[in-house]
């Protein structure tokens, strides 16, 4: 069967920058060319671990600006928040009744984020039942995920079994659409990935100004990058030299790395081309900002009754199946 609707969230953890871009922005750009799609700004999930209310509020409105700022098409993709759909929050209780703790207890990306904390929500525990939920209620194909995501997809396929052998078919099985490897973009400490918990970023946002000031800085051969997520990440270095293929990138590129002269030149570039290709997404968020949080608002009330519509198609049947109505 081939895959027509696709859905992908994303957690509102922050400000957005350059390894995000590569690693998530960038891939729904290009899915968005080939099916239609489900974008969603998973607060829920954000709520899972330790937040503040108000920076939460802002984060959600920042993501869906970035979203369209980058590119996202509306008419390809629904942009929505999940809490305005709450039967994303309905089906997960329904699905968490069908399955046993021992199953959430497997989960690695669980077992991970708990370890060594000294209190575990609820929620975190049940995350990935929120995410087949997610899933589910859309009755989409397939999803894309990375790989780190994949046991989340396949418990979301477990999970529509379990109710379709329970209480008659209900849920489409999606597939796991699994991203291609994209590059892993370490942060300008050249010493871990570009997280915005590490304070390595270079942000969609920046000025110039501070994109040079963070490319002056950053490491261009560090010692020898950890991987992570089982991948030898790129320098930011790296990464630029793959998008800007020039000629004259080339040569100040080889100069620097090789004959280790001319790095302050090349940096300049380097940060000059990195400011080139943020500034038609800066100007775009821009735009969309001068609109005002109540066109937003509006937006996004208009694109979670369609999603809301969508849901309710899937609730009504599982509702009536299960016996709750
Ligand atoms: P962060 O590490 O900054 O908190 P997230 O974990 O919220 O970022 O990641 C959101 C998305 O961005 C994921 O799809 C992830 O694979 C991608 N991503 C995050 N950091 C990088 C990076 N340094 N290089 C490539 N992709 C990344
Ligand atoms: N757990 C995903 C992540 O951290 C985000 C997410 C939540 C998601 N619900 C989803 C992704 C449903 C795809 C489909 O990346």
């Amino acid at each position: 069967m081939p895959i027509k609707t696709i859905i992908t969230g994303l957690q509102p953890s922050g400000d957005l920058h350059i390894g995000n871009y590569v690693g998530a922005l960038q891939q729904i750009l290009e899915f968005q060319s080939k099916f239609d799609c489900f974008l969603f700004v998973a607060d829920l999930h954000a709520m899972t671990v330790p937040y503040e209310a108000k920076v939460l509020r802002q984060r959600v409105r920042d993501v869906v600006r970035m979203f369209l700022a980058v590119g996202v098409n509306p008419e390809k993709c629904l942009i929505f928040v999940q809490s305005q759909v709450p039967q994303h929050a309905e089906l997960a209780w329904i699905l968490g009744t069908q399955l046993p703790i021992a199953e959430l207890e497997r989960m690695t990306q669980y077992k991970e984020k708990s370890d060594q904390k000294k209190a575990v929500s609820v929620g975190l525990f049940n995350y990935p039942v929120l995410m087949a939920a997610d899933i589910l209620l859309y009755q989409v194909d397939a999803v894309p995920v990375g790989q780190d995501q994949v046991q989340h997809v396949e418990l979301s396929r477990t999970l529509a079994r379990k109710f379709n052998n329970q209480f008659g078919n209900t849920f489409k099985l999606p597939e796991v659409l699994l991203k291609k490897e994209g590059a892993r973009i370490l942060g300008t400490d050249g010493k871990s990935k570009m997280s915005k918990s590490l304070g390595n970023t270079i942000g969609l946002l920046d000025s110039p100004e501070d994109v040079r000031k963070k490319v002056r800085k950053a490491v261009v051969h560090p010692p020898r990058p950890e991987s992570f997520e089982g991948k030898r990440p790129i320098t930011i270095f790296e990464w630029h030299d793959q998008q800007f293929a020039s000629a004259s990138t080339r040569t100040l590129s080889q100069q620097c790395h090789v004959e280790n002269r001319n790095c302050e030149a090349y940096k300049e570039l380097v940060a000059k081309n990195i400011s080139g290709l943020l500034a038609p997404i800066q100007k775009k968020y821009q735009d969309i900002v001068n609109r005002g949080d109540d066109w937003l608002l509006r937006y996004l009330n208009a694109s979670a009754e369609v999603a809301r519509a969508r849901a309710e198609r899937t609730m009504e049947m599982v509702r009536a199946r299960a016996g709750l109505r």
